[in-house]
């Protein structure tokens, strides 16, 4: 559902970046600007009422275009096939502002970054943001083949900082010894990528309590957020409006049931989309976003998975 945040950007151009990869990059219209952003942040793409995308920014944050790349996904559920066949230089798309739910700290003496596939996206401009700023730093960048892995190009420039690993030339990665080759044990690390391989550097991280890590999902964590001894409680929407929701039952759901609208995307926990004000209560959050001191602070909640600690939550919906 577009709210007046959202923009309408002019796609610039198009061009191919690897194999099932699309990149266009979007304008303000009528010779306009975008608002400033920070390296890791993502955008949401507006394709339908329903279908709402999250793609992260891959160029520099110094340029006046926002370059997103899209993978297309055969069994997704239309948005990447949209940008990949019906879009083209010259259109225009409805866009949220950028968000960062994966910001960059370079105070940290040594950064570790790793991404595997698109997971690069917001890596990209994280490197250039480190390097501006003199930080020590590697990537390893993890993909099935050259053909797969796009960007490729543009990270010859930073010569041995960047390790490329294909699957089809060196097998599976080793990536405990990656990362203890890169020093990750005492650096803050940052990943984006497939589930599995963010599952492994959490276990690394884990392993090697020395070191930091920020990670940024594309999917759902595998134990899913629903938990044993869920009990249903009231929300209290901002015009005074009672709406129970259901043990089994999300706040979203219990919502859109009740005739409110909400904002969502992956309603996973993920992608920040329903990220809702709290006016009251107090939050269980179950999201993959917020910070320990977000949660704690808990002022804002992602109400397509959390839910609720005492009997009532007040929103700003
Ligand atoms: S819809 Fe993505 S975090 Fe809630």
């Amino acid at each position: 559902m577009p709210t007046q945040e959202h923009l309408t950007v002019t796609v610039k151009e198009t061009r191919s970046e690897a194999a099932g990869v699309r990149s266009l990059v979007l304008a303000a219209r009528e010779g306009g600007s975008l608002p400033a952003w920070t390296p890791g942040a993502h955008i949401d793409v507006v394709l339908s009422r329903d279908l709402v995308r999250q793609y992260s920014l891959s160029s520099g944050t110094e340029e006046a275009g926002w370059r997103i790349a899209v993978l297309r996904e055969p069994d997704g559920r239309g948005g990447s096939a949209y940008l990949h066949d019906r879009v083209e230089a010259g259109d225009t798309l409805l866009v949220s502002a950028p968000r960062n739910t994966f910001a960059l700290d370079l105070g940290t003496p040594r950064l570790v970054f790793v991404a595997g596939g698109i997971g690069i996206t917001p890596i990209l401009p994280m490197l250039a943001a480190a390097e501006r700023a003199g930080s020590d730093w590697q990537l390893l960048y993890l993909g099935r083949s050259a053909e797969s892995m796009a960007f490729t190009e543009e990270l010859t420039r930073y010569g041995d900082r960047v390790r490329l690993h294909r699957d089809d030339v060196s097998g599976v990665a080793d990536l405990a010894a990656e990362l203890d080759g890169m020093g990750a044990a005492h650096a803050h690390v940052y990943a984006c990528g497939p589930a599995g391989l963010l599952a492994s550097v959490q276990g690394y991280a884990d392993a090697h309590p020395t070191s930091r890590l920020t990670l940024e999902r594309f999917a759902a964590a595998p134990e899913g957020y629903a938990r044993d001894g869920d009990r249903p409680f009231t929300v209290e929407t901002a015009d005074g409006q009672e709406i129970e929701v259901g043990a089994g039952q999300s706040i979203v759901d219990a919502l859109t049931q009740a005739g409110v609208r909400t904002l969502t995307s992956c309603r996973e926990g993920v992608c920040g989309t329903c990220e809702t004000p709290v006016l009251g209560g107090t939050p269980d959050h179950r999201d993959q976003l917020l910070s320990e001191e977000e949660r704690a602070a808990g002022d804002v909640m992602m109400i397509c998975v959390s839910r609720c600690q005492g009997d009532r939550l007040v929103l700003d919906v």
